[in-house]
């Protein structure tokens, strides 16, 4: 195996705040350890229409408490063909990167993986996105954020809420994954949450209703994680409507605003430790995983491992949520 010489950084997919951190880790601690970095703009895109630029220190000073990602990202089509990939590949070659650290979710780590395959590039991957989806990390970078932007939000929400007696449907992000939703709704006071990974067992909508939530309270929210399994926030208010009418409904969607905002502490560490580890696995001369840290140790996971398998929703969470809030 070559020595790597030079790191090229790209972030990708949807940003998620921390992202800064992460790419400010990811350099600081390449040039810290004698290798040279080059910052790749909009995500996989850069390296097909050669958008690059050499990283000092200083390229990277004043960003760690910054939303958002200084690299931009994109979802990248072209990437997903071999010909596409192929472009990046010697793009690669003619700016000397011997291996690349990529920050995102899902499909950019789906695309790392398949581009290592087929070119030979070591690749290691940091979890970066709201969803906090990818198995083999406790968090990734940017969720705890989102969800302190839902409390904040949900927060607001419950003075109007409370104020006129109503029931409000409020819809967070997820990509099909109900983590921001669960565990928004403990940590915000919701009377329920109602996520993709148990839509198919229960309807949650009537577990909700049946539970007797009215008997201690006249108004309730319930967090609705986005998801074409779950239907969203609209389609329950709309049940709502026509099976319950008693009830006056509102709803919510929160959308973007849960990618924006400055990095809470936890995801500043979350993403300087794992940019640090970065580095220290290519000086391993690992290749092809991702970084996560679990039991607050650093950990390697191969690629196949964090893309193939779901993160598990924890049953213990359903059950506190519902026990505190009777
Ligand atoms: O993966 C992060 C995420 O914010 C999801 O929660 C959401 O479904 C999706 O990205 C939205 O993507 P876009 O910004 O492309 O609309």
């Amino acid at each position: 195996m070559g020595i790597v010489k030079c790191v090229g950084i790209l972030t990708s997919g949807g940003d998620a705040p921390g992202m800064n951190a992460a790419i400010r880790a990811v350099t600081r601690a390449a040039i810290y350890n004698g290798l040279q970095v080059k910052g790749i703009y909009r995500g996989y895109r850069g390296l097909i229409t050669d958008d690059i630029v050499e990283f000092k220190s200083q390229n990277v000073s004043n960003i760690i408490q910054l939303g958002g990602t200084i690299l931009k990202t994109a979802r990248c089509k072209e990437f997903t063909t071999p010909e596409g990939r192929k472009v990046a590949y010697e793009t690669m070659q003619r700016h000397g990167i011997d291996a690349l650290v990529i920050i995102g979710g899902d499909g950019s780590l789906t695309g790392a993986r398949i581009f290592a395959q087929e070119h030979n590039v070591p690749c290691i991957g940091l979890p970066g996105t709201i969803d906090n989806d990818l198995y083999g990390t406790d968090t990734t970078i940017g969720y705890d954020t989102a969800l302190n932007t839902i409390l904040d939000a949900v927060d607001k929400i419950r003075d109007t809420a409370t104020s006129h007696d109503r029931l409000f449907f409020v819809e967070v992000m997820g990509r099909d994954a109900g983590f921001l939703a669960l565990n928004g709704a403990i940590a915000s006071g919701a009377e329920a949450a109602i996520i993709p990974e148990f839509s198919t067992e229960v309807d949650q909508l009537e577990e909700f209703i049946k539970s007797g939530f009215r008997k201690s309270k006249n108004s309730s929210i319930v967090l609705v994680a986005e998801s074409e399994l779950t239907g969203g926030a609209m389609h329950y208010a709309e049940r709502v409507k026509n099976e319950y009418p008693q009830y006056d409904v509102r709803v919510t969607i929160l959308g973007h605003l849960q990618r924006g905002g400055s990095p809470t502490a936890h995801d500043r560490i979350l993403a300087s430790r794992l940019g640090a580890a970065a580095i220290d696995a290519i000086m391993e001369d690992q290749r092809n995983v991702m970084i996560g840290i679990e039991n607050d140790e650093v950990v390697y996971v191969p690629f196949s491992k964090a893309i193939k398998n779901d993160k598990p929703i924890k049953r213990e969470l359903v059950n506190v949520l519902r026990a505190l809030s009777i």
